[in-house]
């Protein structure tokens, strides 16, 4: 089975996403973690404190969030959570939450989907965001407190291994992330544990119509930047069905990176949003 840190990885001067501003706001080339948990801590922890002081963050790696949500979204939120924003699509506008629902949101980040989740659910539902990252925790716990956001709780932990019981949640969200994990059936695995018998996922994430090459699937930097562990689209398809999950589909998509000049697959990379169902 294959861990984080098993990820051969190198540093490198590229910051990805055919050379703009990748890497969720920061200079790729300058992570100082050698392993691929630390970079990624590393990274997303420079994402936390920007958004936690407001810093006006080129997440082009991800989109920022005025390109993700509604106005209207964004004002029920804190202007922390939407600049820590790091996602690369919506999920919860497509999941259709409903009142009393529990929702996990896999890689919670600033907590900006947690908070939109748990407006839909309402009081008589419950958020779970779960981040590995504690300068995450720390921002997406502190945007609670400012929300007075009852129903959402914000755990520490991996996504490969759930701090929550089995059947315990009716949806499943996650906002550019899957991309980060290099085991991702363990990944889908976990997801089919936690959710109660015909609950469903809605996530969206980094996938590539053409195998990436070799070198930016070892490249720590494409790897933070979401794009080094970017599965195969019909691999990553093929994976969820494979899992047990039904009625699979891809419910939104869109091209990922138009830079066509250095690096020809890079325009094969597609910001996707995928809904499933585990069997009632
Ligand atoms: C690209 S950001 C997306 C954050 C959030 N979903 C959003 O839309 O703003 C990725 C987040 O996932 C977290 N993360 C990455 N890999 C993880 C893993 N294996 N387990 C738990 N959290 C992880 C990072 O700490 C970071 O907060």
């Amino acid at each position: 089975m294959k861990s984080l840190d098993d990820v051969q990885v190198i540093q490198s001067g590229s910051t990805g996403c055919g050379g703009g501003n990748c890497g969720c706001g920061g200079d790729a080339s300058v992570l100082q973690s050698t392993d691929l948990t630390g970079a990624i801590q590393e990274r997303y922890s420079e994402v936390a404190r920007r958004g936690a002081e407001n810093e006006v963050i080129d997440t082009s790696c991800c989109s920022n969030a005025t390109a993700l949500y509604s106005e209207s979204s964004l004002q029920n939120v804190t202007p922390e959570a939407a600049g820590a924003s790091a996602g690369c699509g919506n999920p919860v506008g497509i999941a259709e939450v409903k009142p009393g629902e529990t929702v996990l949101d896999l890689g919670s980040g600033g907590g900006i989907d947690c908070f939109l989740a748990a407006q839909a659910t309402g009081e008589e539902g419950h958020v779970y965001g779960v981040d590995m990252t504690h300068e995450m925790l720390k921002l997406a716990r502190s945007n609670a407190e400012k929300l007075d956001a009852q129903n959402v709780t914000f755990l520490l932990g991996k996504i490969e291994a759930v701090p929550l019981p089995d059947e315990a949640v009716d949806l499943v969200i996650s906002n550019c992330v899957i991309a980060l994990a290099p085991d991702k059936q363990l990944v889908f695995d976990e997801i089919y544990r936690v959710l109660k018998p015909g609950g469903r996922f809605v996530v969206s994430d980094i996938v590539s119509t053409t195998e990436l090459p070799e070198d930016a699937r070892q490249d720590m930097a494409e790897w933070v930047a979401c794009i080094g562990g970017a599965d195969l689209q019909s691999r990553y398809m093929d994976r969820i069905a494979g899992t047990g999950f039904e009625q699979t589909e891809v419910v939104a998509e869109e091209q990922f990176s138009s830079d066509n000049s250095e690096d020809q697959w890079r325009a094969s990379l597609r910001s996707v949003t995928v809904r499933a169902f585990k069997p009632a």
